[in-house]
C-alpha cells in the first residue's frame, strides 16, 4: 500500500467512525423518546386503569397476581384478601356471575388471559349495590302506585258508610247516657271506625302527590278540632292534654292536612305515654315562622329510630304502620315547612315534635 493509499483509508475509518458516531447518538435519542412514549402510554394505562370504578385483579400461572388497579386495592382493603380470593376462586372460570359479600351487592366478570406459554383470568369486580337498591325502589314505586290506585277505589266505597257508623253510633252513645256499659260498646265502635279512618287517610296521602291549598287558620281552632277527634284515646288512656296556645297565632295551611299531620303526631304521643301521662301543646312565633310544638312525657324515642322516623314503614309498634310521620313530613314539606324533634332518648322522659311553618302568606 502506498502511502497516498494508506491516508486514505485512514481518512475512510475516520468518516466511519464518524457515521457510526452519529448514528448511534441517533439511536440513543430514539430510544430516549421511545423510552419516553413508552412511559407516557405506561402512565396513562396506568391511570385509566386506577380510575376505573370497578375493581380490576389479573393473574397468570407464571406471575401470580400481577396487577390490581386501586378499587381492587380498596375492595380488598374493606373486605379482606381472603374473602375476596374465596369469591373469585369460587367461581373459578371465564363468565359472569353476581354475589354478595355483607351488605354490597357485585357484579364479577372473568375474562381469560392466553399466550403460546402463559395463562390467567382478569376479574372486574363491580359495586352494584346503588343499583340494586334503585331496581328495589323502583319496584316499591310502582307497587305503591298500584296500591294507590286501588286504595283510591276503595277509599271512596267505604268512607261514606263509614261516616254513617260513626254518626249513628254517636247518635246512639248520646241516648246511651244513663246505661255506661252499653255506652263503652259504643264508644269502642266509635273508636274503631276512627282509627279506620285515620289508616285510610294515612294511606292515600302516601300514595297520592301532596297538593296543598292554603287559607288563614286560628291554630288552636285547628288542634281543639283534633283533639275532639282523638277523645276517645286520650280518654281511654287517661292522657291529660295541656293547651298552652297562643290564641292569636294564625296558621296558614291546607286545614284538612295540617289537621292530619297534629293527628298522626298526637296520636303518637298518645301511644308512647303510659296511664297518667301528659301531652302539652304550645306556640311561639319567630322570624316570620311559627313553631308549633308538642311535648310528650312518654317513652322517648331511641338514638336508633331517631335518624328513621321520617321514613315510611318504620315503626316499634305491634299494629303500626309506620306511616304517619312519613305523611306529616310530606305534607309540612309541601308547606315550605320542616318537622323538628328532640327526645331524651329511650330511657322515658320528654319527646318533642315542633311543627315550623311560614307565618305568613
Ligand atoms: N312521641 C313519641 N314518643 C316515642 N316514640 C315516638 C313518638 N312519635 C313517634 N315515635 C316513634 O316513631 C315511630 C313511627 O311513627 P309513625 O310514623 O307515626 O308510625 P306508627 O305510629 O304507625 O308506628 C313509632 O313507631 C315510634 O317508635
Ligand atoms: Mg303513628
Amino acid at each position: 500500500m502506498t502511502e497516498k493509499e494508506l491516508l486514505k483509508s485512514l481518512e475512510e475509518k475516520d468518516e466511519l467512525i464518524k457515521a457510526l458516531k452519529e448514528q448511534d447518538t441517533k439511536f440513543q435519542e430514539l430510544y430516549a423518546l421511545s423510552n419516553k412514549k413508552y412511559q407516557e402510554v405506561y402512565e396513562l394505562l396506568d391511570s385509566v386503569i386506577n380510575n376505573i370504578e370497578g375493581a380490576i385483579i389479573a393473574t397468570t400461572i407464571k406471575q401470580g397476581v400481577f396487577l390490581r388497579n386501586k378499587a381492587a386495592k380498596e375492595l380488598i382493603n374493606k373486605y379482606s384478601e381472603e374473602r375476596i380470593f374465596n369469591v373469585l376462586r369460587e367461581f373459578g372460570s371465564e363468565g359472569i356471575y353476581d354475589f354478595k359479600i355483607d351488605e354490597a351487592y357485585f357484579h364479577l366478570s372473568i375474562s381469560p388471559i392466553k399466550s403460546a406459554d402463559n395463562f390467567g383470568y382478569v376479574y372486574i369486580i363491580e359495586n352494584i349495590t346503588k343499583m340494586k337498591i334503585l331496581e328495589h325502589e323502583k319496584s316499591r314505586n310502582e307497587k305503591l302506585q298500584l296500591m294507590g290506585e286501588m286504595v283510591a277505589n276503595i277509599t271512596h266505597e267505604v268512607r261514606n258508610p263509614l261516616g254513617s257508623i260513626e254518626l249513628f253510633a254517636s247518635l246512639l252513645a248520646r241516648d246511651l247516657e244513663s246505661d255506661p256499659e252499653k255506652k263503652r260498646l259504643v264508644s269502642s265502635i266509635i273508636k274503631g271506625v276512627r282509627n279506620i279512618n285515620s289508616l285510610i287517610s294515612n294511606t292515600l296521602l302516601f300514595t297520592k302527590e301532596v297538593t296543598v291549598s292554603k287559607n288563614e287558620y286560628i291554630l288552636s281552632d285547628i288542634v281543639d278540632e283534633v283533639v275532639l277527634y282523638l277523645q276517645h284515646i286520650i280518654k281511654d288512656r287517661s292522657v291529660r292534654f295541656i293547651n298552652k296556645l297562643n290564641d292569636d297565632h294564625k296558621i296558614y295551611c291546607d286545614s284538612d292536612m295540617y289537621k292530619q299531620v297534629v293527628m298522626n303526631v298526637i296520636s303518637n304521643a298518645c301511644d308512647a305515654v303510659s296511664e297518667n301521662g301528659t301531652i302539652t301543646a304550645s306556640s311561639e312565633v319567630k322570624d316570620s315562622k311559627l313553631y308549633f310544638s308538642i311535648v310528650d312525657n312518654g317513652s322517648g324515642i331511641s338514638e336508633d329510630m331517631l335518624p328513621r322516623l321520617f321514613m315510611p314503614f318504620q315503626t316499634t309498634k305491634a299494629k303500626g304502620t309506620g306511616l304517619g310521620l312519613s305523611i306529616a313530613y310530606k305534607i309540612i314539606k309541601a308547606h315550605d315547612g320542616d318537622i323538628l324533634v328532640s327526645s331524651k332518648g329511650s330511657f322515658g322522659g320528654s319527646t318533642k315534635f315542633t311543627i315550623v311553618t311560614p307565618s305568613k302568606s
